[in-house]
């Protein structure tokens, strides 16, 4: 029986609650919708989560048939299902796959698509539920947002909604993502806008809130009394493969990964408790953390704290690799990040003085996500005399990916009649834990967006506070006369020394991973 009482319980119930609907996908033929989007809903159709009579249209501006758009799908699907292709559950799955072909810019595109999913709801007598979802390039979401708007399909009423999903970038600055949020706010209301951030869908990133929460151990200790730090680190052992090397060049690592993904596991780590699990509730305490973010204003400030680097050609695994600056797409003479590494406070009452310390970048050793919460070491009075290991204090590590789990670092006597300590491991794996594989991050979103499930996704304030932060940043190196040094590393090492000192600066170093 479920237990109402428990909060995550009932969470749970309202996510397997996902009605009847049409998901439409604007940039249906792009890497996305190939890689990630279609293998997601495979997946829940495979566990037998997907909602009765569920349809999605595939929208973009190639002329295809459903037939052939099904059949591109089915070669992606091979490639990146989690839990591999299925002849027959494909086959089912796939008379759910039409394509509508229409420009972006073209209302009666629009319109044509309204008549298309009224057919669908009348053959099926399903309630008119429809989840957009953008994943075109972000300079077709106004007009697909407006033109959504003008042909009416916007609309929800009674027991019947329509919802829009943003895939990232949602901007590229505060500016850019205050006029966007407009837009989208001139079509859909807030409780039926979901910014996808896919490291909230991550396994590991929803049990942080459960590991804070719902343990009795942690949660006391969990403050700037026992903690001496907290790292992050988001480290990829691949560089602009893929032709990405056009877009990344636009960004840097700050706006592609810290903005997002590294500002939203820091929250989930620094928030305080919420009152409850509603979407509202949880997002309040995270856009407060943002909001506490001490700012760092001016080139001295950002160049004492944020270390910026490109990496020079090197070797990953073995494998040669060009600098950042001679990949395809990527200006030679760019001035862009592939590494950026930070140290920050949250100015709240919880942590005060408890530095964060932030990394990401390419072409590093290895790609792994882990958080670290590094513990002060206790008043080692009774011990002064024993043998201490070089490293002895309490960490507690969150790996995100890959081998999810958590372990923590705790000091034992080694065996034998001399007093001499060794930091030993308790170690949780998912996969031993729980015999099977987590979902992706995008299995579970987009049921969540089909069940009206907010709480993982970025809202409005949450999204404009971080570019506000990065924006001064982006300010210091970009338009300033005397900013910051872009550091170097070498291909395949873990990062500039300049990162490294960074910590050093505070006798700290970094976690090995
Ligand atoms: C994306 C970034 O949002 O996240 C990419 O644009 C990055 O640059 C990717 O590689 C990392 O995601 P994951 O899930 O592979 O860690």
């Amino acid at each position: 029986m479920p237990d109402l009482e428990n909060p995550f319980e009932e969470t749970l119930l309202r996510r397997n609650r996902a009605e009847p609907c049409t998901v439409v996908i604007f940039g249906a033929t792009g890497d996305l919708t190939h890689r990630k989007l279609i293998p997601a809903l495979y997946n829940i159709a495979a566990c037998g989560d997907l909602p009765p009579q569920f349809k999605v249209v595939g929208f973009a501006r190639r002329d295809k048939s459903d037939d052939v758009f099904r059949t591109e799908l089915e070669t992606g699907n091979r490639k990146n299902s989690r839990q591999g292709h299925n002849d027959e559950l494909w086959e089912n799955f796939s008379h759910s796959i039409h394509y509508h072909r229409s420009e972006f810019e073209d209302l009666e595109g629009y319109r044509a698509l309204g008549r298309l999913l009224d057919q669908f709801d009348e053959e099926r007598g399903t309630p008119a539920n429809r989840l957009f979802y953008l994943a075109s390039a972000p300079e077709y979401f106004k007009p697909i947002l407006e033109l959504i708007r003008e042909a009416g399909l916007n609309r929800g009423s009674g027991d019947k909604w329509a919802r829009v999903v943003c895939e990232k970038p949602f901007g590229k600055d505060l500016q850019s993502a205050r006029t966007l949020n407009e837009v989208v706010a001139g079509t859909f209301e807030e409780k039926d806008t979901y910014r996808i951030d896919h490291y909230l869908g991550k396994e590991t990133a929803q049990n942080i809130m459960v590991l804070r929460f719902a343990n009795a151990l942690f949660e006391p200790n969990w403050n700037s009394r026992y903690i001496d730090h907290v790292q992050i680190t988001c480290a990829e052992n691949l560089g602009m493969e893929g032709g990405r090397g056009g877009y990344y060049d636009t960004a840097g690592a700050l706006r592609d990964m810290v903005q997002n993904h590294l500002f939203q596991l820091l929250t989930l780590v620094a928030m305080e408790p919420p009152t409850d699990l509603s979407a509202d509730s949880v997002r309040d305490e995270k856009v407060k953390v943002i909001r506490a973010l001490r700012p760092l204003v001016g080139p001295e400030a950002v160049g004492a704290n944020v270390i910026r680097a490109q990496y020079t050609a090197g070797s990953v695994d073995g494998v040669p690799r060009v600098g950042y600056r001679q990949e395809d797409r990527v200006n030679p003479e760019s001035k862009t990040e592939a590494y950026v590494a930070l140290r920050l406070f949250v100015d709240t009452w919880r942590w005060q003085g408890v530095p964060f310390y932030i990394r990401v970048g390419k072409q590093l050793p290895k790609k792994a996500t882990e958080i670290s919460v590094h513990f002060k070491k206790p008043p080692q009075v009774p011990f002064a005399t024993a043998q201490l290991p070089g490293s002895s204090e309490n960490t507690l590590v969150i790996r995100i990916q890959p081998d999810e789990g958590i372990a923590l670092r705790i000091l034992c006597k080694q065996p034998g009649q001399a007093l001499s300590m060794q930091q030993v491991k308790m170690d949780f794996r998912y996969s031993s834990s729980f015999g099977k594989a987590s979902p992706e991050a995008y299995e579970r979103l987009l049921l969540d967006a089909m069940a009206g499930d907010a709480t993982l996704f970025a809202r409005r304030d949450e999204v404009e506070n971080a570019w506000k932060f990065i924006d001064e940043l982006e300010h210091a190196w970009h338009k300033t006369d005397t900013p910051p040094p872009m550091c170097e590393y070498p291909a395949g090492s873990w990062g500039p020394k300049e990162a490294d000192e960074l910590l050093a600066q505070d006798g700290r170093v970094w976690r090995l991973l």
